[in-house]
């Protein structure tokens, strides 16, 4: 039965990681997947994950199978960190947070559950956005529709063309905004706006689907839940899927929450059960490691602040990365004005150069980007940046 299956292509964004793994050339430089390297090019353990898994080697006195909704304590105190302190949605015990296999796991669980209340609900995605969001959520059953989000020729959002879209969205629809970081375009809503696409699912009955998978690398780690946290108290129902791949460097642990904020009490307890039935069809239960350690550190006051420090150090070199290569960018010609990427936010900026251009750098140079040339500066190191910044104006 299996020859029916095609060959398919490496996926966009992690096929990228095999090629620059293969990659001989000493000076290659991979700025694919959105992965923080510090300035040795390393994806570090962070220090108060590595002091939390000293704990938990400790503490762990069994392999027990974990409860479906994943560690208790890591999805109160994840609740915390997303919603904040005295939230009235989780105050008036509407929000349901489980733990799911990483942030994909959140969206496809959030997916599911869309499917079993409402078959074949449309999901608004804005364009661009992260390349898996289609499969992984379209896959699920949820029909895909687009509205206009960042616009290439002048590096920012279009907002009014955002707005007009989504006016004429239905009545019930979900609309999927990025936390922060927006992913590919490091372009982020205003406050302002923020509030304006509140009045506008508040007035038109759309539902917010927010993905949160940068927590932390925006403006910081209270700022970038602006969003959410407003559309949560002044809305009957939101999704929250939160990513702690990035700012836990928890990548390969597979460890994301998932919040609902339901309508009442009595709806939370149902569509509770309802994500336990839907993980328990699918995986059962989340994986155990990367979950124990967000519970160990924010539960210490002290792992807590040598987490949040670390996470400033790396928010904080990324922005840094930026302004440095605009200036090296634009020192070194004058055709093209980057300064647009010191001005977004989080991992990723678009580059706006074609697929050629892309593929040039590739096979010229070894510097590695997927071919939209969103580029993640945290592949960047002041060692590199001459080479990068001379190799990018050179394709130009
Ligand atoms: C990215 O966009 O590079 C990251 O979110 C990693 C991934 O899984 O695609």
């Amino acid at each position: 039965m299996f020859e029916t299956l095609p060959l398919l292509p490496n996926d966009p964004i992690l096929g990228l990681s095999i090629a620059y793994a293969k990659d001989t050339n000493p000076s290659k430089v991979d700025l694919g997947v959105g992965v923080y390297k510090n300035d040795a090019g390393v994806t570090p353990i962070m220090a108060a994950v590595a002091e939390a898994e000293k704990i938990r080697f400790k503490q762990e006195t069994s392999k027990a199978y974990t409860p479906p909704a994943g560690y208790p304590g890591a999805n109160e105190a994840s609740t915390k960190l997303v919603f904040g302190e005295g939230h009235p949605a989780v105050e008036a015990n509407r929000v349901r947070t489980v733990q799911t296999p990483g942030g994909c796991g959140a969206l496809r669980v959030a997916a599911e559950l869309i499917q079993r209340a409402k078959p074949g609900s449309n999901l608004w995605v804005s364009i661009p956005t992260w390349a898996n969001h289609i499969p992984l959520l379209g896959s699920a059953g949820l029909k895909l529709r687009e509205y206009p989000y960042y616009d290439y020729a002048s590096h920012s959002i279009n907002f009014t063309a955002m707005m007009d879209t989504l006016k004429q969205v239905p009545r019930g629809d979900l609309v999927l905004l990025h936390a922060c970081c927006h992913n590919p375009s490091g372009a982020d809503l205003t406050r302002a706006q923020w509030d304006q696409v509140a009045d506008l699912c508040e007035a038109n009955g759309l539902i917010p689907f927010v993905d949160m998978a940068y927590q932390g690398f925006g403006e910081g780690l209270e700022e970038d839940t602006y969003g959410l946290r407003m559309l949560s108290a002044r809305l009957p129902e939101v999704i929250v899927a939160t990513s702690f791949s990035k700012n836990f460097g928890l990548y390969r642990e597979r460890t994301a929450a998932l919040s609902f904020v339901f309508a009442d009490e009595s709806q939370a307890n149902a569509g509770l059960s309802n994500l336990l039935s839907v993980a328990r069809s699918i995986y059962s239960m989340p994986p155990a490691h990367g979950a124990a350690l967000v519970d160990i550190i924010l539960h210490s006051n002290e792992l807590t602040k040598v987490w949040s420090d670390e996470l400033t150090t790396m928010r904080e070199r990324i922005a840094g990365l930026r302004v440095d290569l605009v200036q090296s960018l634009n020192q070194l010609q004058s055709q093209r004005d980057f300064s647009f990427i010191a001005n977004e936010r989080g991992m990723f900026s678009f580059l706006g150069l074609s697929v050629e251009q892309v593929h040039k750098l590739k096979n010229d140079f070894s510097i590695y980007m997927t071919d939209t040339s969103r580029i993640s500066v945290a592949g960047l190191t002041k060692e590199k940046m001459d080479y990068v910044s001379k190799a990018i104006v050179s394709v130009l």
